[in-house]
């Protein structure tokens, strides 16, 4: 399975913030934010992973993360011209995806909470025999967001794309999983009526073949949005307090890149060695003795 990392969009909503730089390059805390999904793709197990951004964006991004060969891994860039669409991210990525599986996350979700590991292998695992898996969150307000809604069994029965009457308090997050088939099923979708190509329609036609897996994240689970300012300061006090409370990282990439074996202990110091001067390159330093 490959892994696809959507940063595009103008997000107009944290305007004067966002006009000239990146949404998803700005600071959670101590990080910018592409690396919490990052985080994410790499506790997936996945290694090869394509960033799709703005013609404006995307040196930036190339200039943060480069070839991924430190972490032991392998990055592509994409540019993608117009923001026309989440599921637009496999055709853009067809030739990087090369009839092999695909996830794919977008560039401002941030996941946390016990058990996320083992539901994200268990996704990889149900996708590669066939069909896609995605997330259901309870929130408060569904309306902003695509809506799952299921039977006793956990069935699918419907998803919507941002319904004025959700069918039930079951947001999907920006975490989606991804058959071979994908690039085909995104090929033959038209554009909503907001002229976008919606992954809630790519969603539907894995539902209409009885292939749509919904696997429901607890209430002691994080998935937060940073879409305005509010909600952005919110992340960032999320992760300051964990971190400060615990010592240990939130989505520290390099930490997970050395305990997924990607990288050597060696390497993982050097790492931290040329960012010695702050708490996160002494972390990294850190963690060989631990
Ligand atoms: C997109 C999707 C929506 C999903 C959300 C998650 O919405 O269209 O289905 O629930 O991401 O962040 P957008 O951010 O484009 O409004």
């Amino acid at each position: 399975m490959k892994g696809i990392i959507l940063a595009g969009g103008s997000a107009t909503r944290l305007y004067p913030l966002s006009k000239a730089l990146s949404k998803q390059m700005m600071p959670v805390y101590d990080k910018p934010m592409i690396y919490y999904p990052l985080s994410t793709l790499m506790l997936a197990g996945i290694k090869e992973v394509l960033i799709i951004s703005t013609p404006r964006d995307l040196p930036m991004f190339e200039e943060l993360l480069g070839t991924g060969e430190m972490l032991g891994m392998s990055f592509q860039y994409q540019v993608q011209e117009i923001p026309n669409g989440l599921a637009q991210a496999f055709v853009l990525g067809a030739d990087f995806l090369a009839g092999d599986s695909a996830c794919l996350i977008l560039g401002d979700n941030l996941f946390y909470g016990q058990g996320f590991t083992p539901m994200l292998h268990q996704a990889v695992r149900r996708c590669n025999a066939g069909g896609a898996s995605i997330f259901g969150y309870f929130v408060k307000d569904p309306r902003a967001y695509g809506v799952v809604d299921f039977d006793e069994d956990g069935k699918v029965l419907s998803i919507e794309e941002k319904p004025t009457n959700p069918k039930s308090h079951y947001a999907v997050p920006g975490l989606y999983f991804y058959d071979a088939t994908v690039v085909e099923k995104a090929k033959s979708l038209k554009p909503s009526l907001r002229g976008e190509y919606e992954i809630t329609d790519l969603n539907k036609l894995y539902l209409a073949d009885g292939k749509l897996n919904v696997e429901l994240f607890g209430r002691g689970f994080a998935w937060l949005d940073t879409g305005n300012c509010d909600s952005l300061l919110e992340a960032s006090n999320f992760v300051a307090t964990i971190q400060n409370r615990q010592g240990f990282y939130v989505s520290c990439i390099e930490e997970i890149a050395w305990r997924n074996g990607w990288i050597s202990s060696e390497q993982l110091k050097e790492l931290g060695m040329a960012q010695s001067k702050t708490a996160y390159g002494q972390y990294l330093i850190d963690l060989i003795q631990s």
